[in-house]
């Protein structure tokens, strides 16, 4: 039976779950490799307690010399962060002839192609199933099950903090503060929540999506991202009147042959799959031909899940596998076209606070009609003579530029108070 050595540096949430799992299944797993699967070593900042059994592996206390040793096969990035030390030990660790297999989204999403080429410049696989939507297999979907298609757009709900925010903001009519105070003490959000709430943890991830889908090399500069800080309890209900619910949609298509990649708050069909995607659940819509939607949705933060997808990657170079990073040949990997953010067309959720008085509704819709844009329906919401009240728009498809100079404009009235709230209306 041939051997393969692993070496873990990260003994966080991931690193646990990853050893707990091949622990508990080390017999099952060999079994169906054929592969005699031992971790060597271990490295972390502490020696604390985690609550695993580590006696029986090298306790390193740098992770470069852990990346570099001589009996390490595979080498299990999980430390985290785009830059620092985390990038010097994979770069180190390909260049030496190991496997890496990782979970860290942010440095794939940054340094994907720089990494690909330096893993296939030295015969190396560079795994990394756990860095987009935890458990949920969806690198392997595309790379292999979707071979055969041509990915048309992608549609995710890529963090699970934001969802849990959502939903729960949906289900108890609750404001944001709130509900991210509870997702903290949950131990869903970090203390500095920020790189949840504000789109750049599923902005790595579409980045990451985009580049497998497309064959384009990864390019997460060019991801057009919000977050969810600014959402008002209003329109998550207005939208749920109108039977729509609100979600932090990571999307990437190809628009006119370039790429656009967006993470953004959406209004989906209550009727949609992606709309039943509640709590820390993940999901990711493809939409391909020829075989039309494929969906798939599961855990996508904690130990099992994200652990779960380390191990499918170990197990994989284990087994001897041997996958370009992103699907195909880095050299084959397109600069992609990216367009801006106001490309193309789509249909809006529109929500004002306009003066409640004759006129109000004739002049704004005036605006709408002279940029071309065609109108769905208009809700006053309360009525308050004199006062300011929500008028919530809903258009047809527009051109998006038409929707931005509307909005712009819109915006000047002397009869609008506030900026208005815009979200895109988001149908599969
Ligand atoms: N913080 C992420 C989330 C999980 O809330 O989904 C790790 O990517």
């Amino acid at each position: 039976m041939n051997h393969v050595n692993v070496a873990i540096a990260g003994l966080g949430t991931v690193g646990v779950g990853t050893i707990d799992i091949l622990q508990r299944q080390y017999n099952k797993i060999q079994d169906k490799l054929g592969v005699s699967l031992q971790i060597v070593a271990v490295c972390a900042r502490s020696k604390r307690d985690r609550g695993i059994d580590l006696s029986g592996y090298d306790y390193v206390e740098d992770v470069l010399s852990l990346a570099t040793r001589e009996d390490v096969d595979i080498f299990v990035e999980l430390i985290g962060g785009a830059d620092g030390i985390a990038l010097q030990a994979t770069k180190l660790a390909l260049a030496h002839g190991k496997h890496v297999v990782t979970a860290n989204k942010a440095m794939i999403a940054e340094h994907g192609f720089e990494l690909a080429s330096l893993a296939e410049k030295n015969g190396v696989n560079l795994r990394f199933e756990a860095a987009v939507a935890g458990g949920i297999p969806i690198l392997k979907v595309l790379q292999e099950g979707l071979i055969g298609n041509e990915v048309r757009k992608i549609s995710g709900i890529l963090n699970g903090t934001c969802n849990y925010i959502l939903s729960a903001m949906s289900e108890e009519s609750t404001e944001f503060s709130v509900m991210l105070q509870r997702a903290q003490d949950a131990g869903y959000a970090e203390a500095d929540p920020s790189f949840d709430i504000d789109g750049i943890d599923a902005a790595h991830k579409i980045a990451i999506l985009a580049a497998l889908a497309f064959g384009t090399k990864p390019n997460f500069a060019a991801v057009s991202v919000s977050g969810i800080r600014d959402i008002c309890i209003d329109d998550i209900n207005y939208a749920r009147e109108l039977g729509f619910r609100v979600k932090l949609l990571a999307v990437a298509e190809m628009v006119n042959e370039k790429l656009q990649q967006r993470v953004s708050l959406a209004l989906v069909p209550a009727d949609e799959p992606l709309a039943a995607v509640d709590d820390v659940f993940n999901a990711v819509l493809v939409d391909a031909q020829p075989v039309g939607h494929v969906m798939i949705d599961g855990r996508g933060a904690g130990a099992g899940p994200t652990g779960s997808a380390v191990v499918a990657d170990i197990a994989d170079v284990a087994r001897g596998a041997k996958l370009p990073v992103f699907g195909k040949p880095s050299q084959h990997l397109r600069e992609a076209l990216e367009v801006g953010e106001d490309i193309g067309t789509g249909a809006f959720y529109v929500r004002l606070l306009v003066r409640d008085e004759p006129g109000v509704l004739a002049a704004i819709t005036k605006i709408f009609a002279e940029n071309h844009i065609s109108i769905d329906s208009v809700i006053q919401k309360n009525r308050a003579p004199g006062e300011y009240v929500p008028l919530v728009l809903l258009t047809h498809e527009a051109s998006r530029v038409a929707l931005f100079k509307a909005t712009s404009r819109i915006a000047e009235q002397s009869v609008v108070l506030e900026q208005p709230v815009v979200m895109e209306i988001q149908r599969p």
